[in-house]
């Protein structure tokens, strides 16, 4: 049986993913009104990633005999600036849901909970590759973002990312 703890924070990380689901949901808004289709599917996939990050928790608790509670989620009330904005607000995210992640695994570890860290094994290693596409993101755009050409090419490869779900996550 999980601990109460943990119980309460993979939980609470439900919220979380879903809430990622709908910020880079709403950044896809944005950069379809601005034009920028390629950027807005770039997100648009990110976001279907995010749920079925949501979706991994949900299962895991289930799978453990917990009665899943769902909270509101709070609303996507960034503004964006310029283009550039969206980029940086995702990495700071990102970076803070690695700090969630970590904390859970913290507890985890003080409760010997070996189960939970072998789920976490996997998030652990998914927060590294958002935190570096993320960081990817801010680099491009500030390298090619700054010209229509530039702008309009980068675009076009934001474009081509195809979402799949995860074969080497935890069951959703
Ligand atoms: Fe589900 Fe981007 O962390």
């Amino acid at each position: 049986m999980l601990n109460k703890k943990i119980v309460e924070l993979l939980n609470d990380q439900i919220n979380k993913e879903l809430y990622s689901a709908y910020l880079y949901l709403d950044f896809a808004n944005y950069y379809a009104d601005e034009g920028l289709n390629g950027f807005a599917n770039w997100y648009e996939v990110q976001a279907k990633e995010e749920r079925d990050h949501a979706f991994m928790f949900r299962r895991y608790l289930i799978d453990n005999g917990v009665r899943v509670e769902f909270k509101a989620i709070d609303k996507p009330d960034k503004v964006f600036k310029n283009h550039l904005t969206p980029l940086e607000i995702g990495y700071e995210h990102e970076q803070y849901v690695t700090s969630l992640i970590t904390a859970i695994y913290h507890e985890a570890v003080s409760q010997k909970d070996y189960r939970t860290m072998q789920f976490l094994d996997w998030f652990i290693k998914e927060q590294g590759e958002e935190e570096t596409n993320a960081d990817d993101m801010i680099k491009k755009m500030k390298l090619f973002g700054g010209d229509a050409k530039g702008l309009y090419a980068l675009n076009q490869e934001l474009s081509a990312r195809v979402y799949a779900p995860s074969t080497t996550g935890p069951a959703m």
